[in-house]
């Protein structure tokens, strides 16, 4: 009898949008030698590719089509797009992500990534639902979270620095109507999972969290 192979680490960080939990992923990823997936960029893909169509992202039906159609090299080609990262990309992510047959067509590249990260080490994915419903034997999950302001604070900084002029007050209206969304959704709502350490950057620079997120990764790699 062969021993089973043993399962690679998953690492999953959620929470709302613009909190920084993609750039702390990537940093962790980059700093284990593990593999990062960001699960929104699929939702994004489904998103831009409804958009591109012309369909609006409330059609269930076109949204559906598009994550049954969305295989991974297709899916990672959209994201040199600059179109992906667009406001009205995400956006209509979080409207089609809303529709359980899109979640449930994109559930198998999510756990697949989970299970066999390319580079063999372990996974780090980020989202909304990665410790509730990807992965939820994951060794760590932080649910990385900051106060609204300071996420369209931040997220305002971001559009600037791209050169697309944005005001506070829209960016701020549009954070708050996608948190709810996110959070409101009949499946897969955006929660912390009960065992996720929530790590509230508010108050603290990019360094500082992600020295406090890499400290709860290495303590839960050493038990
Ligand atoms: O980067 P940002 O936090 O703005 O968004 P994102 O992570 O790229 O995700 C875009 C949208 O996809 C979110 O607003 C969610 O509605 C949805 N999403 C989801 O439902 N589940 C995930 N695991 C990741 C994203």
């Amino acid at each position: 009898m062969t021993a089973a192979t043993p399962r690679t680490p998953v690492i999953a960080i959620d929470g709302p949008a613009a909190s920084g939990k993609g750039t702390l992923a990537r940093r962790i990823a980059a700093t284990l030698g593990f593999d990062h997936m960001d699960s929104g960029a699929l939702y994004r893909a489904v998103a831009l590719t409804v958009l591109r169509n012309g369909t609006p992202p409330e059609d269930t039906a076109a949204a559906i089509a598009a994550a049954r159609a969305l295989d991974p090299a297709r899916a990672a080609a959209m994201q040199s797009d600059p179109a992906i990262r667009s406001d009205t990309t995400g956006t209509a992510a979080s409207v089609v992500s809303a529709v359980p047959e899109v979640r449930a067509a994109l559930l198998d590249a999510q756990r697949n990534f989970a299970a066999h990260p390319p580079g063999g080490r372990g996974a780090v994915i980020d989202g909304r639902d990665i410790g509730t419903v990807i992965s939820p034997d994951a060794v760590a999950k932080l649910f990385v979270t900051a106060d609204p302001e300071i996420r369209a604070r931040r997220r305002l900084g971001e559009l600037q620095g791209q050169g697309v002029a944005a005001i506070f007050d829209d960016v701020l209206a549009d954070m708050k109507e996608r948190d709810r969304r996110d959070s409101q959704k009949a499946i897969s709502p955006m929660v912390a999972a009960p065992d996720a350490f929530v790590l509230d950057t508010s108050r603290m620079s990019a360094d500082e969290a992600f020295a406090a997120a890499l400290s709860f990764v290495r303590r839960a790699l050493d038990r």
